[in-house]
């Protein structure tokens, strides 16, 4: 079953995106080929540019960050915000049907 994440990008344009359940965001992004998601470490919580805004997500839908991923939210580039979290630290549930994510406005 497809679960549908809403994704904003830093220029308004919204774009649905069909994600797969236990499939990370991050990877339902790539393979999607949605801007802004570009994950250089390959999804090993090394390099802050899978960063995103989480706005909405359905209650009890998303799990706390880890230590390691709270530890590399101090080196994104764009600010970070409280509900900054990192696309491939973020795996898919079929609680997250309607989650609203934002993208910085860079990676770098
Ligand atoms: S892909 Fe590198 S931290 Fe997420």
């Amino acid at each position: 079953m497809s679960i549908t994440i809403f994704v904003t990008q830093p220029n308004g344009a919204e774009e649905e995106l069909s994600a797969e359940e236990g499939q990370t965001l991050l990877e339902c992004a790539q393979a999607a080929g949605l801007d802004g998601f570009v994950g250089e470490c390959g999804g090993n919580c090394a390099c802050g540019t899978c960063h995103c805004y989480v706005e909405q997500a359905p209650q009890g839908s998303l799990l706390e960050a880890s230590n390691e991923e709270l530890q590399m939210l101090d080196f994104v580039a764009a600010p970070r915000e409280d509900n900054s979290r990192l696309a491939c630290q973020i795996r898919i549930t079929e609680e997250m049907q309607g989650m609203r994510i934002t993208m910085p406005d860079r990676q770098f």
